[in-house]
């Protein structure tokens, strides 16, 4: 084709182009997750066409491979192949470094009908910029692909934002852990904190000791089922996989590439049974060890011998160089005493060193560890039990255990970052539903992550300085595949990394956001969990009735339900935010609609009346706040937490305490028992109770005892004891449920409180 033809044809595809851009009417979203600083809407859109240039402005060779690449995106989603220049050669979308903007990972991006000009203080900022514009490149119904016209003013709140992924319980491959980055870029978080070591498998190659991999890495069989399952049954099969040098360095410049910096985490002294399985000299009584295939913490742990620390620092060696990132993530949790307290050399070695206790002895191991590191340039994190016995001098605390370790640690002037179980374990279950698939436990639904506040309260404006940020954690016992790795990140992680990066929140904003990017990433191939049209229930007693409140993250759906049994139409009772009463056994059935169809997973619930149903329950000390959302009520509402899992609403936990209970009938009821529900999981510490006392008043003053039972006993999950009540009438019931106690030794979490969960107390 000549110029001048060529030439002719471009114009006339572009009025043709122009032509119908006239009929269009476009439309302007800015679903942006995590949502910028500062965003300024604006009319109308920068349209592209076939030629619209890209500038990669300036010298930096960061910046004209970053534009290369966005160019490549551009391609791949819209087939449009727009070139782009280099130097000094402005176009209609640039892209340049402005030293003005003093923060690496701040950007400046404004959009017009004739440009868009992006500025960053660095790369890195022009990295984040792009992710910005990969979330608002549209396309209309008439196949026009544009930018809706802003201006943004973005900046991240706190620097360390982060995503922790286990992949020792289950072994993900190098493909999955760069799609796992691919996205942690996406959201704009900067850290992946890759847990690489524990009694279940060893994941990195070591030159200077090769059986970590060869032995480390394999284990004979794994677990089936959840832990709570009994007995224990494993499938036989060899379970196992490990990354070698060349992988680990592949995966850190991978995440380089991405601005993501990877902190390995190497587990002492405790979670290193693998490591002892392949070197047993590691061990305090010799061995042999096994890499272990149930889950929960092995006993035998790293014995603070000079054969041990002479390990670790050749292991070191290989890591610090294999890693450019400042920290070394050092484990420090969860290390069970019991081997240090048998063993003559710790023993001696305590008295030796002045320790007085084992776990002044772990201070002692975590500092000489931190010696070491510090000696190489390096920092170390810490879980925060480093914090018991003494602190290390320079350590990072990651605050686990709630936020008691973080807020100890900053208060202290150490750095922080804030993770606590509550808000940030992936690993728990995201919704009471019961499909969904299989979860270590707990309950963190996505609103729950999403009300993250990284900052305690109790942290002045100086200490809150060290409070670096925040991330996930994602254990993978319940997660063998990519699959369900991404189901259980996803939408989790874009909640958390909306509250590391943005300072101004809003719930509702945000699921409306992400509507949309829930379909961004299933067009990018993952596969998220969607919760958004699920029904959930908030129920309350009151006055003798049960109230049952519906409710659906996202307003884009109405609920319908019914109470005679039949499957919920669009026809039946529209659900009016009123709460539904209930005074007798109900079965509630319930659905969204959205345009007249059925849309998210339908929902039932049993309600199953009692003399104490909806009356009034006082409990004497309230459950951990953790455990205990359905409040005093939920012991008296007619509904049954979950058979599996003790983190809904209905099932209270109490952290070492009885559970004592004062109902009142609402008036001289004759009873003749009362049933309850304990949950039992003593791989969570969860155990069933000593006894139970049931007391019996006309008045409320005066009590006299009228049943009781105990121990209890039980083999299955939910175990449900019936109390004989003495035939008696009574107004008000005294309920007297005593905790298990101290957790013997040898087993998960010897030596510290039980758990008590309990459930209805059905009276008859
Ligand atoms: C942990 O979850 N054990 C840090």
């Amino acid at each position: 084709m000549s110029r001048v033809s060529f030439l002719l044809l471009s114009l006339t595809l572009s009025l043709l182009y122009a032509c119908s851009q006239e009929q269009e009417t476009l439309a302007n979203n800015y679903d942006i997750i995590p949502f910028p600083h500062l965003l300024q809407a604006q009319d109308g859109q920068f349209i592209l066409a076939a030629n619209t240039r890209l500038a990669a402005l300036g010298t930096n060779e960061e910046v004209k491979r970053m534009v290369n690449n966005f160019a490549c995106v551009l391609r791949s989603k819209s087939g449009l192949s727009l070139p782009v220049s280099e130097g000094v050669r402005s176009a209609p979308i640039s892209f340049g470094i402005d030293s003005a903007i003093d923060h690496p990972e701040a950007y400046e991006l404004r959009i017009s009908a004739e440009s868009i000009e992006v500025k960053a203080g660095a790369p890195h900022g022009l990295f984040y910029a792009i992710q910005t514009l990969r979330q608002l490149l549209n396309k209309s119904a008439g196949n026009t692909w544009y930018f809706p016209a802003a201006t943004i003013i973005d900046t991240p709140r706190f620097p360390y934002r982060g995503t922790h992924l286990d992949v020792a319980r289950h072994f993900h491959p190098v493909e999955t852990v760069k799609a796992v980055i691919d996205q942690l870029a996406y959201h704009k978080l900067n850290t992946f904190h890759w847990h690489l070591t524990e009694d279940h498998g060893w994941r990195i190659e070591i030159k200077a000791f090769p059986k970590l991999t060869e032995i480390g890495a394999y284990r004979n069989g794994t677990l089936i089922g959840h832990y709570n399952d009994q007995p224990h049954q494993f499938d036989g099969k060899r379970y196992g996989g490990f990354y070698t040098q060349e992988q680990i360095k592949e995966v850190v410049q991978y995440a380089a590439d991405r601005y993501i910096e990877v902190i390995p985490e190497i587990e002492l002294p405790g979670h290193a049974l693998a490591a002892l399985a392949a070197y047993a000299e590691l061990g305090c009584d010799g061995g042999p060890y096994e890499v272990w295939q149930k889950w929960g913490i092995s006993e035998n742990v790293f014995c603070p011998t000079e054969t041990t620390f002479e390990f670790l620092e050749k292991v070191f060696d290989e890591v610090t160089d294999l890693f450019p990132a400042k920290y070394i993530h050092i484990g420090g949790d969860e290390c069970p005493k019991t081997k240090w307290k048998e063993s003559a050399f710790c023993q001696q070695l305590m008295e030796q060193e002045g320790l007085k206790d084992e776990y002044e002895l772990q201070s002692y191991f975590i500092r000489r560890i931190e010696r070491y590191l510090n000696s190489k340039g390096k920092q170390i994190i810490g879980w925060d039990e480093i914090l018991e016995g003494g602190l290390a001098p320079n350590a990072t605390i990651m605050s686990w255990r709630g936020t008691a370790g973080g807020v100890k640690a900053a208060q202290a002037g150490h750095d922080v970052i804030m993770t606590p179980t509550s808000h940030c374990y992936l690993d728990y279950y995201q919704s009471d539903h019961p499909d969904e698939p299989l979860a270590i436990g707990g309950l963190l639904p996505l609103e729950k992550v999403y009300s993250y506040e990284p900052i305690p309260i109790e942290l002045s404006p100086e200490q809150a300085e060290h409070v670096l940020g925040t991330q996930v954690n994602l254990w993978t016992e319940y997660i063998p595949t990519q699959e369900k790795l991404e189901y259980m990140l996803f939408p989790r992680l874009c909640a958390s990394a909306e509250g590391g990066w943005s300072k101004d929140r809003d719930f509702s904003d945000f699921i409306e956001r992400l509507i949309p990017h829930l379909s961004r990433l299933e067009e990018m191939g993952i596969r998220p969990a969607n919760h958004l049209y699920d029904i959930e229930s908030d129920v309350k007693t009151h006055e003798g009735l049960v109230v049952v409140d519906l409710q659906t993250q996202t307003k884009a759906a109405a609920v319908h339900y019914t109470v005679d049994g039949s499957l919920p139409t669009i026809t039946d009772a529209l659900y009016d935010g009123a709460g539904i009463r209930i005074d007798t056994s109900t079965f509630i059935q319930a659905q969204c609609f959205q345009a007249g169809k059925a849309i998210g997973r339908p929902w039932e619930q049993q309600v199953d009346w009692h003399l104490a149903a909806g009356q009034s329950l006082q409990l004497a000390e309230m459950p951990h706040p953790k455990y205990g959302s359905g409040g005093a009520a939920a012991l008296i509402n007619g509904i049954n937490g979950s058979d599996e899992r003790y983190g809904d609403a209905e099932w209270l936990g109490f952290a070492g305490k009885d559970c004592v209970a004062t109902i009142d009938l609402g008036g001289i009821r004759n009873v003749s028992h009362a049933q309850f529900r304990f949950f039992k999981g003593e791989g969570q510490w969860i155990y069933l109770p000593k006894s139970i006392k049931v007391f019996a008043s006309p008045e409320g003053k005066n009590f006299t005892l009228i049943g009781a039972s105990g121990p209890i006993e039980g083999d299955s999950k939910v175990v449900s004891p019936m109390v004989s009540l003495q035939a008696t009438s009574a107004r008000y019931l005294k309920v007297e449920i005593a905790n298990y106690g101290i957790i013997p030794e040898g087993k998960q979490g010897g030596g510290h409180p039980a758990w008590l969960f309990v459930d209805e107390i059905r009276v008859e």
